[in-house]
């Protein structure tokens, strides 16, 4: 059955290492028929999470700039797909700002079940994103009928376009073909 994919981009780098990623991640689920939008975060603006939890009576962020909107996408999804670089062996700020500014949907009817992860960092070793997956783990974890469904990590990569002939790269175009 096509399910709608939402893909959240957030490196400040366009066409960076894990936009790479999440090209190969939709090329693969559109290939499988599933209807998928792409949001990059890099041409966005987005405020940081003013903490008032108005959101928890009205669904509904009192700020009204691109996260709100990017925000009310998050909620008519079935899938949710977020790619970023590691930085300083987390998430992006822009992610985790993201994340902070889609508590409306904590209090609301959502859609989204299964949440994928795309990483990109300078170093190989396995463990770098561990991070960014323990703090999207913990945003997911506030929503019960989500799971962190797949990770895919390309380590070794700095410069834009290092990524190219990686073979994470492959492993995120097969992720997508089985959503
Ligand atoms: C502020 C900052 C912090 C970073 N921290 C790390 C890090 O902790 N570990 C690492 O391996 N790479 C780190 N990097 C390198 C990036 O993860 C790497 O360049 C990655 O390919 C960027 O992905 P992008 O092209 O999708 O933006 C950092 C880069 C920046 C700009």
């Amino acid at each position: 059955m096509s399910k709608q994919i939402l893909v959240i981009s957030t490196s400040p780098r366009k066409g960076g290492n894990s936009d790479m990623l999440a090209e190969e991640l939709i090329r693969g689920a559109r290939e499988a028929g599933n209807d998928v939008e792409k949001v990059t975060l890099y041409d966005k603006t987005i405020g940081f999470c003013k903490g008032c939890l108005i959101c928890q009576s009205t669904q509904r962020c009192v700020i009204h700039d691109d996260a709100d909107t990017i925000a009310q996408k998050m909620l008519n999804a079935d899938v949710l797909v977020f790619a970023t670089p590691i930085y300083y062996y987390g998430m992006s700020g822009q992610m985790k700002t993201m994340l902070d500014r889609a508590n409306p949907l904590y209090s609301a009817d959502y859609r989204f079940r299964d949440i994928y992860l795309l990483t990109a960092a300078a170093e190989e070793d396995e463990h770098t994103p561990d991070g960014a997956v323990t703090g999207l783990q913990g945003w997911i974890d506030c929503f019960e009928k989500a799971r962190l469904a797949g990770t895919v990590f390309a380590g070794g990569v700095t410069s834009v376009g290092e990524i190219q002939g990686h073979p994470a790269l492959k492993q995120a175009y097969e992720m997508g073909k089985q959503m």
